[in-house]
């Protein structure tokens, strides 16, 4: 468990592997570390510059034992606004390559993108194979967003974005989309809906480059803010801004079925 990391390729920090593992973050495995409920072969780390060889130590919280996955990884991002999806910025503008855990998993890469300005649910993973899948047309997924956007929208607004509307790359598929009350509008308006503008909520199942931005535009009510809180079978739930969570495994079967 002390062996210098370059004799051993296998080795890493201890905390690195807790959270490649999927136990908690980074912070959060350090955090289980100094708790004391961290142990390698029986005997409690605390020490946050403990490495463990991969191959051969026993690695446990609270007494189970924790092995690291093997293939590839997903993960969810909440994405906060301010923020561009890509991997690198020439103009080293933010990224969402600085909110994920890059140095852990590298080759992570995201599926499909969110403006700069947009926030929610961006998956990441290392499987090419299912990134490229569901980037296809052909198995795109249903995506949810929450638009908070200017004017009083009744339903009869929303009715041609249901029916299908064409934008200026051609037409859109048929929309499902909702008027919000209040209550359900949280995620975009967190201390109530403005006077003079409403929060709608709009599922698509392509994925043009702003195109629930140009869809409420074309009808009259330019969004002034949007967010994503579901992306096919997934769901953000209440995972803060700016953090990400590796899926569960019924969350990956899921995607893999849709
Ligand atoms: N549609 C948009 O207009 N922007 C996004 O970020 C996602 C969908």
């Amino acid at each position: 468990m002390t062996e210098p990391e370059a004799a051993y390729p296998h080795t890493m920090r201890l905390q690195r592997f807790l959270a490649r593992a999927g136990v908690a973050s980074r912070r959060g495995s350090e955090n289980l570390m100094t708790a004391g409920r961290v142990t390698v072969n029986g005997q409690v780390a605390s020490e946050l510059g403990t490495k463990v060889d991969v191959d051969r130590d026993v690695v446990a919280v609270d007494g189970c034992r924790v092995e690291l996955a093997a293939g590839p990884v997903y993960l969810m991002l909440n994405k906060p606004a301010g923020y561009l999806t890509t991997m690198s910025d020439p103009q080293g503008r933010p990224t969402v390559a600085e909110l994920v855990p890059t140095s852990t998993y590298p080759g992570l890469f995201p599926v499909g993108r969110l403006d700069f300005d947009t926030t929610g649910l961006l998956l990441f993973t290392t499987d090419g194979d299912l990134g490229q899948a569901l980037l296809h047309p052909s198995h795109h997924v249903d995506k949810t967003y929450v638009a908070h956007v200017d004017g009083r929208v009744t339903g009869k607004d929303l009715e041609p974005l249901c029916r299908g509307i064409v934008l200026d790359d051609g037409p859109c598929q048929p929309a499902r989309c909702r008027v919000l009350k209040p209550g359900q509008a949280l995620c975009v308006c967190p201390q109530g809906i403005p006077r003079g503008t409403s929060v709608v909520e709009v599922t698509i199942h392509e994925g043009r480059k702003n195109q629930v931005k140009r869809m409420l535009s074309a009808v009259g009510h330019p969004v002034l803010a949007l967010h994503r809180p579901r992306f096919g079978s997934l769901r953000l739930g209440d995972l803060a801004p700016g953090a990400w969570r590796l899926l569960t495994a019924q969350e990956v079967d899921s995607l893999k079925q849709r």
